[in-house]
């Protein structure tokens, strides 16, 4: 690809030799699980993202699994997700035992809706799952104020919004526990596998410490059946290289973003990202929607440009979730978004130039079709 749809040129290249000596530290370290670098990641992380406790996980599917069972979801309960998200955000709650219930995302902002998951409460409702998709904050006041009223958990999916707030305070920081994705792509990414549950409450992070190694705090003395989720001690040292790193590439994300957003205004059926007014974006992914969309996917491989569908399958027409018994048409809004959504590059690096050149092929596939 001329331009690929993701590329970390514009990242590992200077952290390089940083990244060696930590391996390097590592290596020579003789402790390689659960050791000096995973404390040290996790305490600079913590304070990252403006909680009190941090900890790091084997992968972003396993902190949504440690989060809800540390709040004691399980069979019988019924959490709220968003009907257009990554089916991991399903499987977690599927994995604890209760049952997913969707919910439509405002069709603005593709997060899910508050007042849709108001409808969705049943006496069962234990937790909703507030997952900032590609990068945009959630309407998390609406999500605290329907906590408090119905007496939901709140849990936020943070995998995609590292850093992204809504007035002004963190993602990751607003639940009662959250989890976080570290996987390669992400906007902080290990180079493996890597996950984080966030919280500010000593009684849960204690019981998540203690449900990644096996349900165990003393060696050989196991208080519940865990499991072995923990974070990899070297990519808990890579981690600790790049977060100082996180804030200038998360700027250069929102730039490119806005060279988009600029460039691409009114052009054929394009709906470019919505962003609300107390929500802040770090653009994960730069999602842009037209009816043309396999078309327009097309004709940009054609021309070298690399794109991405975030997701063409909504979680309930899953093969997956078959047995939940779901038809199409049953989530509108999921569906037609599966249909219409192409991701364009972006990545930490990517050039004006290079941004120009995708633009300037999108306005050539619309002007071709008048
Ligand atoms: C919204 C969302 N939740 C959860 C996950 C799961 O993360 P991981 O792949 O690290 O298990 C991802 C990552 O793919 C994601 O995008």
């Amino acid at each position: 690809m001329k331009i690929p749809f993701l590329s970390f040129s514009g990242m590992h290249p200077d952290i390089k030799a940083k990244m060696y000596e930590a391996f390097s530290q590592f290596y020579d370290s003789n402790w390689y699980v659960l050791g000096e670098f995973t404390k040290s990641f996790e305490k600079a992380y913590a304070e990252w993202n403006q909680v009190n406790y941090c900890v790091g996980v084997s992968n972003g599917l396993d902190a949504l699994v440690l989060s809800l069972k540390a709040l004691g979801i399980e069979e019988g309960d019924e959490v709220l997700v968003p009907s257009n998200t990554y089916i991991a955000t399903w499987l977690a709650v599927s994995y604890v035992g209760a049952k997913p219930v969707a919910v439509e995302p405002d069709i603005r902002t593709y997060n899910i809706c508050p007042r849709m998951a108001e409808e969705a409460i049943t006496p069962k409702t234990k937790a909703i799952m507030a997952v900032h998709l590609y990068g945009q904050a959630c309407e998390m006041d609406a999500i605290k104020d329907l906590s408090k009223k119905h007496d939901l958990l709140i849990v936020e999916d943070n995998a995609q919004a590292h850093g992204a707030t809504f007035l002004g305070k963190k993602t990751g920081s607003w639940g009662h526990i959250n989890g976080t994705s570290f996987y390669p792509g992400k906007n902080l990414g290990a180079l493996g596998e890597a996950g984080a549950v966030t919280t500010d409450n000593a009684t849960l992070v204690h019981k998540v410490q203690v449900l990644r190694n096996y349900g165990s705090q003393k060696k050989y003395y196991n208080e519940v059946p865990g499991y072995n989720m923990r974070i990899d001690e070297l990519q808990a040292a890579l981690l600790g290289v790049k977060l100082p790193y996180l804030e200038n590439w998360t700027m250069e994300r929102q730039q490119i973003a806005s060279l988009y957003c600029q460039q691409l205004q009114g052009i054929g059926d394009l709906i470019l990202p919505y962003t609300l007014e107390n929500a802040s974006h770090v653009y994960h992914l730069y999602v842009v929607r037209t009816k043309q969309r396999d078309k327009l996917q097309e004709y940009l491989t054609q021309q070298g440009i690399g794109t991405m569908i975030h997701y063409p399958i909504p979680p309930h027409l899953q093969q997956a979730y078959a047995s939940l018994g779901f038809q199409k048409g049953d989530f509108p809004i999921a569906e037609e978004l599966a249909e219409t959504s192409l991701s364009l590059p972006l990545w930490p690096g990517m050039t004006e130039g290079q941004v120009k050149e995708v633009t300037a092929a999108i306005v050539a596939f619309f002007n071709e079709r008048g």
